[in-house]
């Protein structure tokens, strides 16, 4: 296999207190990237991106397909070398390729990376002692995170035949094996069932305030259940960070309402609504209109007005909290990335 797993970067105590959204906002920063960049030939994949992540705390770390989440993360944990901007890992630079030093870094990668002719224990015990630790100790420590990760009973087989379910989670486990303090994981949760995704998600909750996690996902729900915080990239840009509760704020105070009437309201309603854009956030699913506005009353009103102006039948209407994939929909839209 080719290793894509880093080496441990060096530390150091440092704090921030930038006032910005993407900042640690004056908590204990652990992780900060400055300004990063990284292109591919006319593509730029990642465009200036600025991001304080808090010890101990779990970041979500969500954006489109090709919003350039692996090609940063890639850059945050030493694999990647960006072509501007900088890192930093408890105030010490970053160095793509970097081999020593006292604070760790772990990653699990979005490819599956995992050695074809060793067992599992023996991944895990060898990754282990690729950073350092005695045998006795990766042993013991491999033997735990296979019961920690539902894989006891694989100690002895070989990683390739694992099912793909289960080479995830061998493959968290690899990031974990040396007790990092910042683990990145690149969509952890990808091709897991449910037990596996609770299992990982307790596990990954079980370690908050001792490791901090970036993780990766595109299941919204998972995001929210997760995180401590997330941020929302596209375009290698960043949109928004904050808490969970901050970020669903963002759509009318993180209360929409749904109104569903008996026809399509992308013709029959929402072309009549322009005037009501600049205070809210209108979006159509088949018969039904979401809505979020600051003035939500007002707006409600208006759109029940236009109901029964325009001859519709009223069928349901209803409050409901704003969930991270409709503010996500928001900030990235609809369509399709190429
Ligand atoms: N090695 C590479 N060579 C050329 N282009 C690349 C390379 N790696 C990534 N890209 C491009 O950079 C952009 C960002 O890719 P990246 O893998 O970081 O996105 P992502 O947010 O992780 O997407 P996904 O959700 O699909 O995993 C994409 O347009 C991708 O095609
Ligand atoms: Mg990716």
């Amino acid at each position: 296999m080719t290793d894509t797993r880093p080496s441990p970067v060096g530390a150091s105590a440092v704090a921030a207190t930038q006032p910005d959204a993407s900042a640690a906002g004056g908590r204990d920063c652990v992780l900060r990237a400055t300004d990063l960049v990284k292109r591919y030939g006319d593509l730029v994949a990642v465009d200036g991106l600025s991001i304080e992540v808090r010890r101990g705390e779990i970041l979500g770390f969500l954006g489109p397909n090709g919003a350039g989440k692996t090609t940063t993360l890639k850059m945050m944990s030493g694999l990647l070398a960006p072509d501007a901007g900088s890192v930093e890992i408890d105030g010490r630079p970053v160095r793509a390729g970097a081999l020593h030093g006292s604070a760790s870094v772990g990653v699990a990668p979005q490819e599956i990376v995992i050695w074809d002719s060793l067992t599992c224990l023996e991944q895990l015990q060898f990754a282990g002692m690729m950073y350092d630790m005695p045998a006795a100790a990766a042993r013991e420590r491999a033997t735990y995170l296979l019961e920690v990760f539902g894989l006891e009973g694989k100690a002895r087989k070989l990683g390739k035949t694992l099912s793909g379910g289960m080479q995830r989670r061998l493959n968290i486990a690899l990031g974990l094996v040396h007790e990092p303090e910042i683990l990145f994981l690149d969509e952890p949760q990808a091709g897991l069932d449910p037990q596996s995704r609770v299992l990982v998600r307790e596990y990954l909750r079980s370690l908050r305030g001792r490791m901090t996690i970036v993780v990766t996902t595109h299941d919204m729900e998972e995001a929210d259940k997760l995180s401590d915080r997330v941020c929302v990239i596209d375009h290698g840009r960043l949109l928004v960070m904050g808490t969970v509760a901050e970020v669903k704020g963002r759509l009318g105070g993180g209360e929409l309402f749904e109104i569903t009437v008996d026809a399509d309201v992308t013709e029959a309603l929402l072309p009549f609504l322009h005037r009501l854009r600049p205070t809210c956030t209108l979006s159509a699913d088949g018969s039904t209109l979401s809505l979020a506005s600051t003035q939500p009353a007002e707006a409600v009103a208006e759109v029940l007005r236009e109901v029964a102006g325009r001859g519709l039948l009223l069928v349901n209407l209803r409050a409901r909290g704003a969930t991270l994939e409709d503010v996500f929909i928001d900030l990235t839209g609809r369509k399709l990335r190429e």
